[in-house]
């Protein structure tokens, strides 16, 4: 299918999931003021993306249930393209994005509420741009008020749909979100290689969106995490500016994005190549967990098998190496394990790292069917608070990798990444 049929087949998609005579409403991303005049590089909303792939911001999408679908978007201004670049402009973004009509986005307040004057419900994704919902509220209001013989506008929440259609990947995702997995594991594999005493966590960084743009990917999916030491215990730890000290381990959570498609890994390795007694001990009880949360990610299974897996695994295994006291029993019914693993084993991954998908739809869980994306990524955090002896203390440790779900199991994605600590140590002394 080209680009183009691929949108309009979701939106037509989106179209027989709306009760009849309703409408869907979704804007894009803005560009976001960085300071003063300057702005973040422009990302476009993932769910406006998925809908129309179209990458311009103050962009608006109408969807009908009856198929029928509507852009507004920035009016063509060549004096404005000299400063900030190509619009596509309402006609020939029509034409070339397979729209049923577009209009000037500054006419949205007068054509809005007409157009969705005498429907039943107007569904948008509530809650996530609080600017774009208060506009919402007044056009329904202008429309209700247009109809007063009429019954009112219902609003209501698309995200449990539109999330439900964004977890089964197509062929085209899968392929990017392959390449993206792809280079992000090509690129950990080569840092891993070049890390040694005397760098900080800041050189690495480096090293990584280098690799990832050389390897074809301009952008991290996500802040990089480049964490020394005891700093690998703040889950969401992004300074990255720390010298690695010579018998430390560091916590390395990047990914890139490719095609707008997410990758998400995680290793942790000592930074002199060599893992110590406690360090292989506590890597080994999350490799274990990493390893049997995978296998629990199969075809009818509960999409939460995974974390039930892997809360056990764990606890098992901080058991055996004396981190946690008492019966396996014990531990999972308190939730011991809370101490050293505080996350949840991982989430779907697609446009966004953490996509934009549920769990659950009315008090089910979702349960795994073949091409859907997720991360599984358990981690053992030994905090200074923590009960046990000194020299467990500050070893941090997560495995992430991000699996797609075949017809008969699940293929590791991020698999060319080094992940045994021998092999670990083997590459670092290549
Ligand atoms: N990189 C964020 C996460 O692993 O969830
Ligand atoms: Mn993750
Ligand atoms: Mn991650």
């Amino acid at each position: 299918m080209s680009d183009l049929n691929i949108y309009k087949a979701r939106r037509a998609e989106v179209a027989k999931r709306m009760e009849d005579n309703s409408i869907l409403i979704l804007s894009s991303s803005k560009l976001v003021s960085r300071n003063n005049d300057t702005t973040f590089p422009f990302r476009q909303d993932s769910n406006f993306f998925y809908l129309t792939g179209f990458q311009e911001p103050d962009s608006v999408l109408i969807v009908h249930s009856d198929g029928r679908s509507i852009l507004f978007c920035r009016e063509k201004n060549p004096d404005l393209e000299k400063w900030d670049g190509f619009m596509w402009g309402p006609a020939a973004a029509q034409e070339n994005f397979g729209f049923d009509e577009a209009h000037d986005i500054n006419l949205i307040d007068e054509i809005l509420p007409n157009l969705i004057r005498g429907h039943k419900t107007l569904n948008a994704l509530i809650g996530k741009n609080l600017n774009f919902d208060a506009k919402i509220t007044n056009w329904i209001n202008s429309a209700n008020s247009m109809e007063r013989h009429q019954g009112n506008i219902d609003l209501k929440n698309f995200s449990n749909q539109l999330g439900s259609m964004r977890l089964l990947k197509d062929e085209t995702e899968i392929s990017l979100i392959r390449k993206s997995c792809e280079i992000a594991a090509v690129s950990h594999k080569a840092v891993m290689q070049k890390a040694k005493v005397g760098m900080s966590e800041y050189d690495l960084e480096t090293m990584y969106m280098n690799e990832f743009k050389v390897n074809g990917s301009r952008e991290a999916s996500y802040t990089p995490i480049i964490a020394g030491g005891a700093r690998a215990c703040i889950l969401h730890y992004i300074d990255n500016d720390q010298q690695i000290e010579d018998g430390e381990l560091v916590l390395v959570d990047a990914g890139c994005e490719y095609g707008m498609y997410a990758s998400d890994i995680t290793r942790t390795y000592p930074i002199n190549g060599q893992f110590t007694g406690e360090q292989k001990a506590v890597y080994d009880v999350v490799l274990e967990a990493h390893n049997a949360a995978c296998h629990a990610a199969k075809v009818g299974n509960p999409c939460t098998d995974p974390q039930r897996i892997s809360e056990k695994s764990l606890s098992q295994g901080l058991k055996d190496i004396g981190l946690l006291d008492g019966s396996l029993d014990e531990i999972l019914d308190k939730k011991l394990f809370r101490e050293f693993y505080y996350h949840k084993i991982g989430h779907w991954m697609g446009l966004d790292v953490h996509d934009d998908c549920p769990y659950a739809v009315d008090g089910k869980e979702i349960l795994f069917q073949e091409n859907m994306v997720m991360t599984i990524e358990p981690g053992v955090y030994v905090n200074d608070t923590a009960n046990v002896d000194d020299r467990w203390k500050g070893i941090g440790i997560r495995i992430e990798n991000d699996i797609l779900i075949t017809s008969d199991g699940y293929e590791n994605l991020t698999a060319k990444v080094p992940v045994e600590t021998e092999e670990i140590e083997q590459l670092m002394r290549e």
